[in-house]
Formats: structure tokens, sequence, C-alpha cells
């Protein structure tokens, strides 16, 4: 149970790594939807990880996981090879994304949070939508899952800090453009938190609704310890549970920025230790 059947390196550079995991969960396949995600323990002393379940092949009975070397858990996790088993494994946890059918979508994305994008994209397809895609990273080599994005969006766009690939500038750049030509396009974003604000900055200038789909800081994944709270058109909501997708325009985004710091200090001497 929750074997790596199969690893690839997706993207390798600016000093870090994106990692897929294809991982035995039959149970977790079976029930999936697009925006769900599940609690992973590397070891029996670890912290748990949200990650995002990217894809699922129900035959195999497996579920796949993107996630990026960003800290201590994350690091370990991408030390383990195939064959080799998480300590533990927990979802599918979260509430599906909400498609409507028949309508439009402009999906922004960046970084690893492309990998969130894909299963999204694919369920507003499949549902006979309209399916813009802006994907976004500082550089080429953090851009994931292109083709897969490609395939599955009507329209695409690709926007590099440094211009390495695709159009140079961010991709609010590109929003602005879209939502200029055509306000009433709804705004689905996920990646990196600076990101996500901004995304939701343009999308209300232009009176655009936008959904946000948030990786907060977990610890029971289960509505308990208040770990993953955030505070949405003022009140208190559980990303765990009640998440991980809030409407983008009643964000406190100042209180989730200053949370999502609140154990930079510890981690970085769990990686001195660890080092030593
Ligand atoms: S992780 Fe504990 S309340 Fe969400």
């Amino acid at each position: 149970m929750f074997r790596i059947i199969a690893k690839d390196v997706l993207s390798q550079g600016a000093g870090t790594r994106i990692i897929r995991i294809r991982v035995s969960a039959p149970a977790v396949a079976l029930k999936a939807q697009a925006g769900e995600f599940v609690l992973v323990m590397v070891t029996g002393k670890g912290e748990r990880i949200p990650l995002t379940i990217a894809d699922r092949d129900v035959q195999e009975g497996s579920i796949t996981l993107v996630f990026q070397e960003a800290g201590f858990s994350t690091r370990l996790l991408g030390q383990l090879a195939e064959g080799e088993t998480l300590y533990a494994l927990t979802g599918p946890l979260g509430q599906a994304t909400h498609v409507p059918a028949n309508g439009k979508i402009v999906l922004v994305g960046g970084g690893v949070g492309i990998a969130e994008l894909y299963p999204v994209a694919r369920a507003f397809r499949e549902k006979n939508n309209r399916v813009m895609a802006v994907l976004g990273a500082r550089t080429k080599d953090l851009l994931v899952l292109v083709d897969d994005m490609r395939r599955v969006a009507h329209d695409f766009h690709i926007v590099t800090d440094d211009g390495s690939c695709g159009r140079q500038g961010v991709v609010t750049d590109v929003l602005r453009e879209i939502l200029l030509s055509d306000p009433s396009f709804p705004v689905y974003t996920v990646g990196p938190l600076p990101m996500m604000k901004a995304v939701a900055q343009v999308a209300r200038q232009a009176g655009a609704p936008a959904v946000v789909s948030l990786n907060s800081l977990m610890v029971d994944g289960t509505g308990m310890c208040g770990g993953c709270r955030v505070t949405v058109g003022g009140q208190i909501r559980f990303v765990c549970v009640d998440g991980p997708e809030f409407d983008a325009h009643q964000i406190d985004w100042e209180e989730l920025a200053k949370r999502n710091k609140v154990y930079k200090e510890k981690e970085a001497h769990i990686c001195r230790l660890d080092s030593l």
C-alpha cells in the first residue's frame, strides 16, 4: 500500500526540483475528483504534506502527485525511489471543484501549481467549457505539464519572467488582456501566493469572478486543529474541509501570507540539524 510505482523529475533548475510520483492507492483513485487532495506522511514522525491529486488511474489503482522540493518534508519525499512506500496517505480530502457545463473559464497557474491546474482543466473540458490556460514561471525550467495542458486547453499562453519560454512578463499581463476583451470570463487560479493575489486583483478590477485553490499549511486535515484556517469574507474557514477552493475576492490575503510564514524558522532549524 502507498508504494511508489513510478517517479520522474519534471523540472530541475533554479536550485529546486519538481517531481511527479505515481502512488498505489486504490481506494483513493476510485473516489478522487478534480480539486481534491491527499495528506502524505513520508515517515512516522514527519509532518503531513497536502498534495493535490493531479491524476488517477482507477484500473491500476494509483494516483499521481506532483510536488516541488521546497522544504524539509518535500525534500525527504523527493529522496524516495520507485518501489519504496510512503508511511501514510489519507484522502481524497477537500471539496471537489465546482464545474458548470457549457461555459468558459480562464485557468491561471504558476510553477508547480500548473500540475494542480491540470485535473481542473480536464474537468472543465469534459463538461464542454471553453478553456483558456495561462501558465507562468520564473524560467522555462520551472514549467511543468506544458504539453498536457496544451492538449486540454482551447487557447494557451505561456509567460516567463526571463522570457526563456513564451512571452516575457507575468501571468497577469495576459489575463488583463483576456479580461479586457471579455470581462465575463470566470477565472480560476493556483500557484504561489503573491501570484494568486495579483490574479485576484486583476480579476476584481475587471469585474470578473475568480476562484483560488489554496495550499495552506495543514496538521490533521479534518477541520479540528485550525492549522489551515483562512479568513474568507470575514468568516473563519478551514482549507482542509471547506476548501481548498474559495472566492478569491473574499480572501484576507495579508493574514494568509503571515500564516504561511509561521513555521519558516522551525523548518530552517530542522534543515540545519539534518545537515549536521
Ligand atoms: S488541517 Fe487542521 S483544521 Fe485544517
